[in-house]
C-alpha cells in the first residue's frame, strides 16, 4: 500500500474534479516497478490518467495495471488489466535484505505482509525445522532463512509457477541449504513426507488455514511447537476479531487433543469494515 509520495488523490487533485477525486481510491501497490491501482468500474475512463500520475510521481515504476478481480482462485490470484508502460507483470522486489522474483498474474504476493515476515522470521530458533504449508514465491521462508538459522524451511505450494520463481528466489538469496521448495497439495504432502518433522508450522492461507489446523498437527514433532495460524474474522472491532478467530482454533485444537496454548494474536491488516485478517501464534505442547 503505497501513499509514499503523497497519496493518489493529492498527485491527481489538478487533474480531476473533486467529485471525481472523491470516488477514487487513496493508496495503490508498487511491487518492484509494477504499479497496481485500483479504480471503480464506474471511473473506468479516469484509468489512464491516474496511471499517469503514478509514473510521473515513481519514477521506479514502469507498468501500471488496474485489478479487476479480487484475489480468489485456488493459486490466489488477482484479475490484472493493463493500463501503461511496459506489458509485463513480472518484476523483483526488495524486502528486509531480501529479494523476491514474481510475476503478479501468476503467483500471489503481497507488498502488505511486510511486518508480518519480519515477525514470524524473528521467532524462529536457531535449529529449528519450519514447514511452510503454503508458501507462494517464498517471502516468508525465505524471511526466516536469512534472519534467523533455522535447519530447514520445507516449503509446499501447489501452484507451479509460484513454486519455480520460489526457486528463483531460494538461489537469489542463497538459501538453497536451507528452504527446501515442494510442489504439491500441502494435506498431501504433509502425510507423505513431513509428519513429526517440525518445530513450527505456518499456515499462511487465511481462508482455508482452519481446514489444515489437523495437518499442522501431524507435522509438529512429538515434542510440540509452534503454529502460525492466519485467517479472515468479521468483527465490530479488532480486539473481538483476534477473540473470534482464537475461540474457534480453540475448540478445534481442543478435539484433536493436544495440549496447547494461544500465545499471542494480532490484526495484520483490515480487509474491509469490520472485515480483518487475524495472526494466532500457537504453542502447542506435548
Ligand atoms: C495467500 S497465498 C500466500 C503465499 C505466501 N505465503 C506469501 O505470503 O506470499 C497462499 C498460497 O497458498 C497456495 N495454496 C493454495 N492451496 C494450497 C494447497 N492445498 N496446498 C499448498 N498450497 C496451496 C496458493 O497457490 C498461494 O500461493
Amino acid at each position: 500500500m503505497v501513499p509514499l509520495k503523497g497519496n493518489l488523490k493529492t498527485v491527481l487533485a489538478d487533474k480531476l474534479e473533486p467529485q471525481q477525486l472523491k470516488q477514487i481510491y487513496k493508496t495503490y501497490d508498487i511491487v518492484g516497478d509494477v504499479a497496481i491501482v485500483r479504480v471503480p468500474e464506474p471511473h473506468k475512463h479516469l484509468s489512464k490518467l491516474i496511471a499517469e500520475a503514478i509514473m510521473d510521481t515513481h519514477r521506479e515504476v514502469k507498468s501500471v495495471w488496474r485489478q479487476v478481480s479480487s484475489v480468489s482462485g485456488v493459486h490466489r490470484l488477482r484479475g490484472l488489466e493493463f493500463l501503461l508502460g511496459e506489458k509485463t507483470t513480472e518484476t523483483r522486489y526488495k524486502e528486509h535484505g531480501c529479494v523476491y522474483k514474481t510475476d503478479l498474474r501468476k503467483a500471489y504476493f503481497s507488498p502488505r505482509l511486510s511486518y508480518e515476515r519480519l515477525r514470524i522470521a524473528k521467532l524462529v530458533q536457531r535449529g529449528e525445522v519450519v514447514l511452510n504449508m503454503f508458501a507462494g514465491v517464498g517471502c516468508y521462508s525465505i524471511s526466516i532463512a536469512k534472519h534467523s538459522q533455522p535447519l530447514k524451511v520445507y516449503s509446499v505450494d501447489v501452484n507451479s509457477s509460484a513454486v519455480k520463481y520460489l526457486r528463483e528466489n531460494i538461489r537469489l538469496n542463497r538459501v538453497a541449504d536451507v528452504v527446501v521448495p515442494i510442489q504439491g497439495d500441502a494435506k498431501r504432502v504433509t502425510e507423505q513426507q513431513l509428519q513429526n518433522v517440525a518445530d513450527r508450522v505456518l499456515l499462511p492461507l487465511p481462508e482455508r488455514a482452519y481446514e489444515y489446523l489437523d495437518y499442522a498437527m501431524l507435522a509438529l514433532k512429538p515434542a510440540g511447537g509452534c503454529i502460525h495460524f492466519y485467517g479472515f474474522e468479521y468483527a465490530n472491532n479488532k480486539e473481538n476479531a483476534v477473540k473470534k478467530a482464537e475461540t474457534k482454533v480453540s475448540e478445534k485444537l481442543r478435539r484433536l487433543c493436544r495440549a496447547f496454548q494461544v500465545e499471542f494474536g494480532r490484526i495484520v491488516r483490515p480487509i474491509g469494515p469490520r472485515w480483518y485478517q487475524v495472526v494466532l501464534d500457537i504453542h502447542v505442547k506435548t
